[in-house]
């Protein structure tokens, strides 16, 4: 039995489909199993199990991952990240699972300069201590978050901070392709993984794809990290720690120049990514 956690977003949801997709037994939790019930298709609903738990309550987590074997271990940001992680690896050993499969993120390390990543980077090593069979997953940026980008491209402009600066970008249901296939291998093997797509993409080069596609001009508009930062709290309404991510997600594409690698994803699924532009292809109407 596979356990779901953070099944009702992009990461879990999206390795939820691909399991109920190759016939694996599941059980996907929720603070709210019955919004989660309500947002899955039928094939996924019929071969799943919702059950409710809150990362913040522990006695929740033994609960939801008693008998289970694999666990798949993804969680919003926000302040609490961190201690939810960690409550779900000390339920994990306490319960006896073999296996946990975590989505972290690219620079990961103890003086990243993203805060998230640090964050990360300490919940993988306690992962990795657990004696739990570790499986790390390091996606870049999820393509499904430029449809946040959508109200000011309906206006034709992306504002952002990073220059020329290239960013990797993969479709958040191919880190659910990656993670089912890690699941569903007779043995857990364990491993780190970097996710990207096949290509890398500055913002003036996603503009130009976005004005071919929609046959009208949008503009990257560079505001530089406090402008950017001051025009997603006050613009957008993005809480504080947030903005701060999105700033630091950026400066840290331009500090450490991204180059696509998907030699994991092909080696662990057998096929190429999905492509960016095939993503905006299928997503133009929320940019018109
Ligand atoms: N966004 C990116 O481009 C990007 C890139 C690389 C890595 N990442 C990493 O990917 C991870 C996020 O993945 P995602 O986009 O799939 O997440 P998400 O959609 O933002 O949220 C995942 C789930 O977290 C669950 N959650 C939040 N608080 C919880 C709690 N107290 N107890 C139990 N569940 C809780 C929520 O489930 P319920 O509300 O149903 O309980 C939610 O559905 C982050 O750790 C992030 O650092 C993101």
């Amino acid at each position: 039995m596979i356990v779901i956690m953070g099944a009702a977003g992009a990461t879990g949801g999206a390795t939820l489909r691909s399991l109920a997709a190759l016939g694996a037994p599941t059980r996907a939790l929720s603070r709210d199993p019955a919004r989660l019930a309500a947002a899955l298709d039928g094939p996924t609903l019929a071969r799943t199990a919702i059950l409710p738990a809150d990362a913040a309550d522990p006695v929740s987590l033994r609960a939801a991952f008693h008998g289970a074997r694999q666990l798949f271990l993804t969680m919003a940001n926000g302040p609490h990240q961190v201690r939810h992680e960690l409550n779900a690896i000390e339920a994990a050993v306490d319960c006896g699972l073999e296996h946990v499969v975590k989505v972290s993120a690219p620079a990961a390390e103890p003086d990243s300069p993203v805060a998230v990543s640090r964050g990360h980077h300490l919940v993988e090593e306690r992962l990795r201590a657990s004696g739990l069979t570790a499986t790390v997953l390091r996606p870049y940026a999820f393509m499904q978050k430029l449809l946040l980008l959508a109200p000011g491209i309906a206006a034709g402009v992306v504002h952002g901070a990073m220059g020329r600066a290239r960013c990797n970008y993969v479709d958040a249901r191919d880190v659910g392709d990656a993670a089912a296939a890690v699941l569903t291998r007779p043995e857990p093997a364990g491993g780190t993984y970097p996710l990207t797509g096949g290509r890398a993409y500055s913002h003036p080069e996603l503009t130009a794809l976005l004005s071919e596609l929609l046959g009208r001009p949008i503009r990257y508009l560079d505001l530089g990290p406090s402008g950017l930062h001051a025009h997603l709290v006050g613009r957008a309404g993005m809480p504080d720690w947030l903005a701060r991510h999105v700033v630091e997600i950026q400066q840290l594409a331009t500090g450490r120049p991204e180059t696509p690698d998907d030699t994991a994803f092909r080696r662990l699924t057998g096929r190429a990514p999905r492509t960016l532009e095939a993503f905006l292809r299928e997503n133009l109407h929320h940019f018109r």
